[in-house]
């Protein structure tokens, strides 16, 4: 575990990070983007670091990728790139420069380092992990084949590169359906996601789809129940979920989607108010771009993307602390379940 006592400690021999009104005013076009959900006086306490962050980026030829469930300082103040797991996994492969700082959890890192090998990829803090990729492992997926024999094994990009290697082709919550859908074979097993799963084969009925158990810890918390009160309580509020959740959650909602199908629906309806049920950061940081748009009712936080804050992504390009690294057997096998994901995804215009 980070010791952020230390890490305050060596910061401040290097940088002046005290709270300045000044400086934030001076950096007001990057408030702008968010001062609908950061209160000025909060922006006074990010701005030292989001100003050393972006001078540190320059001098140490770095971009960061962050994923949408970033806090807005971070997918606003400091991101070179911002997406859902497919666009960041396919950015990761176009990355010039010499060191990418993952602003996500372990395996979007993980994902990064085995398409782009040759780079530093840094975590802000390793223990960022998540509740599907620790669900299952490669024996468990060396199971599954056992219990459907000549099956192909989807595996959800949420996972480790050793998971990834024991699979045939990876997905995203944006790409799911379309794989499914276009992979020979009856029955397709999917991993480790039960609940996207359940979601996909609903969508696609002409195939057989099994599942692994696995779930992730924010978007199984809703219940169907939830969403029709809170119907009832805001009549009109447009429901837009992520696939993550229950299949009977998903089926009350008005739309379902992947985080960049969230802000592309949001975007193309404008509607007068929409419940996201999904992370709480997806709201807020399209909130300053759809001020026509109400954002309303109950989100979840995921604990591990909470870990990544500025002060840790200031920390890991001061230091270079901490790359990832995966052994090249596994990377290669991995390599090859990300890369079919993402050519069949072209193929199939997504
Ligand atoms: P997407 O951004 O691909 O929809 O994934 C959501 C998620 O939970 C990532 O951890
Ligand atoms: Fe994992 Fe869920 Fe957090 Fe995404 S939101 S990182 S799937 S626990």
């Amino acid at each position: 575990m980070l010791d952020l006592t230390n890490i305050r400690e060596e910061l401040a021999q290097h940088y002046d990070l005290a709270p300045n009104p000044e400086l934030a005013e001076a950096m007001s076009d990057t408030f702008a983007k968010m001062d609908r959900v950061v209160n000025p006086i909060d922006w006074a306490r990010y701005a030292p670091y989001v100003a050393a962050i972006n001078k540190l980026k320059k001098e140490k030829n770095a971009v960061i990728l962050a994923h949408n469930y970033m806090t807005p300082q971070i997918y606003h103040g400091v991101a070179d790139v911002v997406g859902d797991s497919l666009q960041l996994a396919i950015e990761a492969t176009r990355v010039e420069a010499d060191i990418i700082v993952q602003c996500g959890v372990h395996f979007m890192a993980e994902t990064s380092k085995i398409l782009n090998p040759a780079k530093i990829v840094l975590m802000p803090d390793m223990d960022a992990g998540c509740s599907l990729a620790d669900a299952i492992t490669a024996a468990d997926i060396e199971e599954m084949r056992r219990q459907y024999p000549g099956a192909p094994v989807v595996t959800y990009v949420n996972t480790t590169a050793e998971v990834k290697a024991a699979s045939d082709i990876c997905c995203t919550s944006s790409n799911a359906a379309q794989i499914v859908a276009a992979l020979d074979g009856d029955t397709i097993i999917m991993t480790p996601d039960q609940y996207l799963a359940q979601n996909v084969a609903k969508m696609v009925p002409q195939k057989r789809v099994v599942w692994y158990n696995g779930s992730c810890i924010v978007h199984e918390q809703y219940t169907a129940q939830d969403i029709r009160e809170f119907r009832e309580w805001n009549p009109g509020t447009r429901i837009i979920t992520h696939p993550e959740c229950p299949p009977e959650v998903v089926a009350e909602a008005d739309y379902s989607g992947s985080t960049s199908g969230i802000i592309k629906y949001v975007n193309d309806e404008k509607p007068e108010r929409a419940m996201l049920v999904t992370e709480c950061s997806m709201a807020s940081n399209i909130a300053d771009s759809l001020p026509e748009v109400d954002f309303v009712g109950p989100c979840n936080m995921c604990p591990y993307m909470k870990m990544i804050t500025l002060e840790k992504v200031l920390w890991t390009l001061h230091t270079g602390q901490t790359p990832v690294e995966v052994d090249e057997a596994v990377a290669g096998k991995a390599r090859q379940a990300v890369e079919r994901m993402i050519d069949m995804s072209k193929q199939l215009g997504l």
